[in-house]
């Protein structure tokens, strides 16, 4: 069956790499994103959120370690929808989410890009309607996802001038506002070369932060503010994942949100 409009246009993206220690010991013998939320694994979630912005051509970049249980869950795609086709690549080390993004090249081979953190859950429709404007912008520009949290210093935080994002810093001490940058990020095809000239930070990540700067300092970097967003790659945080999605079984069912068919 033949890819949907949107994915002629757009490559999805699901990084599903790094080293989980966050959550060791549960990721001693697992990739974090299989650990369950509720009844399904992480993954799933993340996968629901790309397949519901109507991409069914999908890039799963995951670690060495752990990459047989993940094609073991999630197969060719097959099960997820007629047309959804899954590809998989391996990021040998967790050099950081733009290292991980960096291979999606051949893959994208020309389309822009739709990218999401696989440990990242988000009940919103936003997405959705911003993919297919972001598709079709001339000039491209790239979208972050923003959404109002409690606790900004965990996060990148957006720095705004005007309502437009001027900077993001990731996990400042003293957060410039509560805006948080979730992990669904939207880039133009040049978004690799701007990549190919990051250098790792202090903790020796080349950082989506980073490639996000690129785009803000050009002025190229929009942005939509969402709810219902969770980033469940931390115990505490993954407990409370578990329980709103427990607690809204009507946001996560197939009706309202594409995940697996069948049990
Ligand atoms: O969840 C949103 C946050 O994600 C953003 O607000 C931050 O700006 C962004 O840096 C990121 O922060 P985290 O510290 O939560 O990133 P973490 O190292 O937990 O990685 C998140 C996911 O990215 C992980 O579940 C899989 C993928 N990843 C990460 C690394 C380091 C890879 O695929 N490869 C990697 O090397």
């Amino acid at each position: 069956m033949a890819r949907t409009a949107v994915s002629d246009k757009v490559a999805g993206v699901l990084l599903a790499g790094g080293n989980g220690t966050r959550m060791l010991p549960l990721t001693r013998d697992r990739n974090k994103h299989l650990l369950p939320v509720h009844m399904r694994p992480m993954i799933d979630y993340a996968l629901g959120t790309l397949l519901g912005m109507g991409l069914s051509d999908i890039l799963v970049v995951t670690g060495r370690k752990h990459m047989g249980q993940v094609v073991d869950v999630l197969g060719s795609g097959a099960e997820y929808g007629a047309g959804v086709e899954f590809t998989y690549r391996v990021q040998d080390e967790a050099r950081g989410i733009a290292d991980a993004l960096a291979l999606a090249r051949p893959f994208a081979a020309g389309r822009r890009l739709s990218v999401m953190l696989a440990d990242n859950v988000l009940n919103d429709d936003t997405p959705r309607t911003a993919l297919r404007a972001f598709a079709e912008a001339e000039p491209p520009h790239a979208v972050n996802f923003l959404t109002e949290v409690d606790d900004a210093a965990a996060y990148g935080v957006a720095r705004l001038e005007d309502g437009r994002i001027v900077e993001i810093l990731e996990k400042p001490a003293q957060p410039p506002s509560r805006l948080a940058v979730t992990g669904l990020y939207l880039y133009p095809t040049d978004a690799f070369d701007f990549i190919a000239g990051l250098t790792p930070s202090a903790r020796g990540e080349l950082e989506i932060s980073d490639l996000n700067n690129h785009y803000a300092r050009a002025g190229r970097l929009e942005h939509y503010v969402v709810r219902g967003w969770f980033d469940a790659g931390e115990p505490e945080p993954w407990a409370r994942t578990c329980r709103y999605v427990q607690d809204h079984p009507e946001c996560f069912g197939p009706d309202r949100f594409r995940l697996r068919v069948g049990p």
